[in-house]
């Protein structure tokens, strides 16, 4: 076997995570709050542009209270992309609800206008709806928005995969009521474990913070009205996201030059695919994907067996939520009368290596065993 494994992406530390991990440590904040969590939170609110930002322990725990927040109770309906990752709709189950998941459609595998028009044939009033921007790549929120907007339900927004993508101009993650980004070791920015709610929401983000803390009252004692959590981010998870945000754009640039290098380099093979995002996004394509076509000899199996091989990970595409044993029982609402297109892109797609610690050199290995396979 090859020697140093390749990654799908990995931690990359690049400025000065460090140095800010040890301030943390020389002035003891080793604590979830501090100087750096402030810090995160204001840099976030410039950047996106966004009027609140509350860093937390994980994107799942900002989906959590921002589910809450749209006061999904019991019961409720909430529609969800379903070619995502499980964390998009665990939360709704944490309080009761109802996940429908909608389809996604072709040109950027996020969730599909004409599905999300049949959910709302089926279920007029669902309490929210979760649109997620997958792999980078931003959500069709021209086409979307209206939609919701008709239907006058609450959009929560999971970018916990698309931080620095845009659309428009526009921010991924400030398209919805409440927004979330993950802050996970392989995200695009990481603090080892964290995420952030984004909301324009003043009251909200109060509010989310006070859950996030325990739902501590402002009392002497501890008082208690609501039941609390410990979703708070530590400083010192902070710290390291706080250099790692110097670095963003740098970390958006290497991801799309890894993107486009495949793009070249399978140009001449008709059997893949790989979608380039329509001129009014830019996709940080955080995973490169590649999908294969339904008459491939080559199939993904063959692939990521010659990569794994070679000590290089690769990875399927997500397996879609309403295919998941766990969410059995929930409804799905497909783009068209063919094959679900979740279906068809959990079937023929594969995650490539996209780790930004990958040389340009490592990833012409990379490519040579894809392509070796062609020929
Ligand atoms: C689409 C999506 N949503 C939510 C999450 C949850 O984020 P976290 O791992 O920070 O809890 C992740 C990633 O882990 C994700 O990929």
């Amino acid at each position: 076997m090859a020697g140093k494994r390749i990654y799908l992406a990995s931690p990359q530390m690049l400025g000065k995570e460090r140095e800010y991990v040890k301030e943390a440590f020389d002035s003891n904040w080793i604590a979830p709050l501090g100087p750096f969590v402030t810090k995160l939170e204001d840099e976030f609110k410039k950047y996106m542009p966004i009027g609140n930002a509350v860093a937390l322990s994980a994107g799942t725990a900002a989906l959590h209270l921002s589910i809450k927040l749209a006061g999904v109770k019991p019961g409720d309906v909430v529609f969800c992309s379903s070619l995502t990752f499980s964390a998009s709709a665990n939360p709704i189950i944490y309080e009761g609800g109802t996940p429908v998941f909608i389809d996604s459609e072709p040109d950027t595998y996020n969730m599909s206008p004409v599905a999300l028009e049949k959910a709302f044939n089926e279920y007029p009033h669902p309490k929210a709806v979760i649109i997620v921007s997958l792999y980078g790549m931003p959500a069709d929120f021209d086409k979307l928005l209206p939609i919701c907007k008709k239907h006058k339900v609450t959009i929560i927004e999971d970018a916990a995969e698309s931080l620095g993508a845009t659309y428009h101009g526009k921010h991924v993650g400030t398209f919805g009521k409440y927004n979330i980004i993950s802050f996970n070791g392989n995200k695009i920015i990481t603090t080892s474990g964290g995420g952030m709610l984004l909301t324009d929401d003043a009251e909200a983000a109060e509010h989310a913070l006070k859950w996030a803390t325990q739902s501590r009252e402002p009392a002497r004692h501890y008082e208690h009205k609501e039941i609390g959590y410990n979703y708070r981010m530590s400083n010192v998870c902070a710290a390291i996201g706080c250099g790692q945000f110097e670095n963003l754009e740098d970390k958006v640039r290497m991801k799309r030059e890894i993107f486009y290098r495949y793009v070249e380099a399978f140009d001449d093979i008709d059997e893949i695919q790989m979608i380039t995002e329509p001129d009014r996004m830019k996709s940080t394509h955080w995973l490169s994907v590649m999908e294969l076509s339904n008459d491939s000899k080559v199939k993904p199996v063959d692939i990521m067996d010659a990569l794994e091989a070679e000590n290089i990970e690769s990875r399927p595409i997500w397996k879609p939520m309403h295919m998941q044993p766990v969410f059995s029982e929930c409804e799905f609402f497909a783009h068209d009368d063919e094959r679900p297109v979740a279906e068809d892109i959990f079937a023929n797609g594969v995650c490539l290596p996209s780790d930004t610690n990958m040389t340009e050199k490592e990833q012409e290995r990379v490519i040579a065993i894809i392509k070796g396979l062609f020929a």
